[in-house]
């Protein structure tokens, strides 16, 4: 492998694209970072060089894949809400479906084919059983996790047919924020728990609603496995180095195999900020499923991965830090 090596993040001004761009530079990589900027932000940028433009314009790929030598793709960029997903499928269909195909083309016909996929574990739908394995059926139930779904069998068939080698990271729920608060979770709206938990305690928003208390769960809430987002990171880089060395593709779990339900993160946030947190109960949110946990065995087996940060602590730690200083 070339000193250096060019890696191609599409994506990289987003929250976790941004941590991996802050990973692989740190590890001697150089991150281009490419990025339309409509969700993304230019502050998150803080290393590597900023590309300005849109996935499906080909001949801004095809500008960026002749003028460097690009040794692998992370891909990071696509609209990333399931509730907006169920109301507006359509953007998804269009803007994830169409930006992943539209790079993969350029890649190939450029000659690069290492490529890191954000996948999610909304492509297994309602779980039959837990923990997650990456073996687990897959049904998505709504039309996010259909087009990280849909990638996933493109995926599989341009390997076999182009030699496209590929890892497809299934994240559970991404959180926390870099430890020195550089760069973190920035979301317009912002749906996620964490975030809005500290945004009211710092007055954004006016207390937390709790999406359902009648599940069949010890407290009633939610159980969702959160991963500290540096360790999302890390595990793209391992992913990468993985497939440059053994020229072949996979799919991972990205979690910790530990649940925390709704109430135990508001109760963690409570500890971490000193607040007396403003919540009240509301219906449960449509397309919410009770449980969702991983089995992270075959990345920590494969990858040679360990979650760092993702103790409840640090990533609440972490957020409540980004949440005071944060630039963006
Ligand atoms: N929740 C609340 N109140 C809020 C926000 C969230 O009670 O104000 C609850 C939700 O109902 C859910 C849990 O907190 O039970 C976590 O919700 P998030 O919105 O933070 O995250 P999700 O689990 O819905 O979504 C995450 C990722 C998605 C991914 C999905 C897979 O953000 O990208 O996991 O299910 F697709």
């Amino acid at each position: 492998m070339k000193k250096h090596p060019e890696i191609l993040v599409a994506g990289g001004a987003g929250y976790i694209g941004s941590h991996a761009v802050r990973d692989l530079h740190a590890a001697g990589f150089t991150p281009l970072i490419a990025d339309n900027l409509s969700k993304g932000h230019r502050e998150a940028v803080v290393c590597g060089e900023l590309l300005e433009g849109d996935l499906k314009d080909e001949f801004f790929l095809d500008r960026i894949f002749e003028n460097h030598s690009i040794q692998g793709v992370m891909h990071f960029a696509g609209k990333c809400f399931v509730g907006e997903s169920m109301s507006d499928p359509a953007i998804y269909y269009e803007e994830n479906i169409s930006s992943a195909l539209t790079l993969l083309r350029a890649m190939l016909k450029h000659g690069v084919n290492n490529f890191i996929f954000s996948s999610s574990c909304a492509t297994y739908g309602n779980p039959v059983s837990l923990p997650l394995r990456e073996t687990h059926p897959q049904d998505p139930v709504n039309p996010y996790g259909e087009t990280k779904y849909f990638i996933e069998r493109i995926l599989k068939h341009y390997d076999r047919a182009y030699g496209l080698r590929f890892c497809a990271l299934r994240y559970f729920n991404a959180a926390g924020a870099s430890l020195d608060a550089r760069i973190g979770e920035s979301h317009d709206p912002e749906t996620h728990l964490i975030p809005r938990i500290l945004g009211t305690v710092t007055g954004k928003f006016e207390k937390i609603q709790i999406f359902g208390d009648d599940y069949p769960t010890s407290d009633g809430t939610c159980l969702r496995d959160y991963i500290h987002v540096s360790d999302l990171a890390s595990a793209h880089r391992k992913a990468l180095l993985w497939i440059l060395e053994n020229d072949a593709s996979e799919f991972f779990n990205l979690g910790t195999g530990t649940a925390y339900s709704v109430r135990q993160i508001l109760e963690s946030a409570q500890k971490t900020t000193g607040a007396e947190i403003p919540f009240e109960k509301a219906p449960r949110r449509p397309g919410d499923l009770t449980e969702l946990v991983a089995d992270p065995g075959r990345a920590i087996n494969i990858l040679d991965w360990q979650p760092e940060y993702s103790d409840l602590d640090t990533i609440m730690e972490s957020a409540w830090k980004w949440e005071r200083h944060r630039r963006y």
